[in-house]
């Protein structure tokens, strides 16, 4: 495998792009490919066969353009699937899961709020962690229902959105929690939306960066890291429309391209 190979991602939909800025911001020389599988979002209703099918499906595309390297920047992929494409798949392939350790360490209150969807929390990966580090930690589980097609359909900044998040949160803020993880990728694009809605005391966790750092220790292990300082080629595909991509990277355009594939 070549170090100027590109990494591969790929989540159901758009919200992976998010895990995509954290990997650019570390590794600025790494070419990238990124497919957005929209045409099937949301996984998270989908059943773990489902999921698993699209997971494989999406990763023998990136092999196929010649990725070194898959991150699953979708935690229902992960969650569902991770051990059957590492099973599947002779190369590196990171996942992404709920930060819900660094949340339960982190917590006075001893109360956090996890926000995912129905398919990670009905993962057996997700009950073998929360199950870890749930001893004397309340944990409320909230499916956000709705969050992923608002957020594919570029509606972040909606009444919509606002309703959904007011309802999603309010029992969580009534446990008392001083953490919310956001355990899907397409969440912490609704960031600055939860912070107009929560007390400031609460702490918003996602695992973007730790999936970055764990890209690049997992390259560097392998002495896989791109060395040259070069302008990096930046490729995004995704399988219904570019213009919700568009807007979520409209900081990068200069430097990206959003095309649409049939995969
Ligand atoms: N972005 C995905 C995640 O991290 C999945 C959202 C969905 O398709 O339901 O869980």
């Amino acid at each position: 495998m070549k170090k100027n190979a590109a990494i591969g991602i790929f989540d159901s939909g758009v919200g992976g792009s998010s895990i995509w800025q954290e990997i650019n911001h570390l590794l600025p020389n790494e070419n990238t490919i990124y497919l957005a599988d929209s045409k099937n979002a949301p996984y998270g209703y989908k059943t773990p066969k489902e999921i698993t099918a699209l997971s494989v499906k999406n990763t023998e595309v990136l092999v196929r353009m010649g990725c070194k390297l898959i991150v699953v920047a979708c935690n229902t992929a992960t969650t569902n699937a991770i051990s059957e494409l590492r099973s599947k798949f002779n190369i590196p392939i990171i996942g992404i899961e709920p930060a819900v350790k660094p949340a339960a360490l982190k917590s006075t209150s001893k109360s956090i709020g996890i926000l995912a969807t129905k398919g990670t929390f009905s993962s057996i990966l997700f009950s073998k962690t929360s199950t870890k580090y749930s001893k004397n930690i309340s944990m409320m589980e909230v499916v956000g229902e709705g969050l992923v097609p608002l957020i594919e359909a570029g509606k972040i900044k909606s009444t919509e959105m606002t309703q959904l998040l007011l309802k999603y949160t309010k029992p969580m803020i009534e446990a008392d929690i001083d953490y919310l993880v956001l355990g899907c990728s397409h969440y912490p694009y609704l960031i600055p939306e939860l912070k107009k809605i929560l007390p400031a005391h609460i702490g918003i966790l996602h695992s973007g960066e730790a999936v970055a750092k764990h890209t690049e220790s997992t390259l560097a292990s392998m002495n896989l890291l791109q060395d040259e300082e070069k302008q990096p080629s930046l490729q995004f595909y995704t399988n219904t429309e570019v213009s919700t991509l568009q807007y979520l990277l409209r900081d990068y355009s200069e430097n990206i391209t959003v095309r649409i594939k049939d995969f």
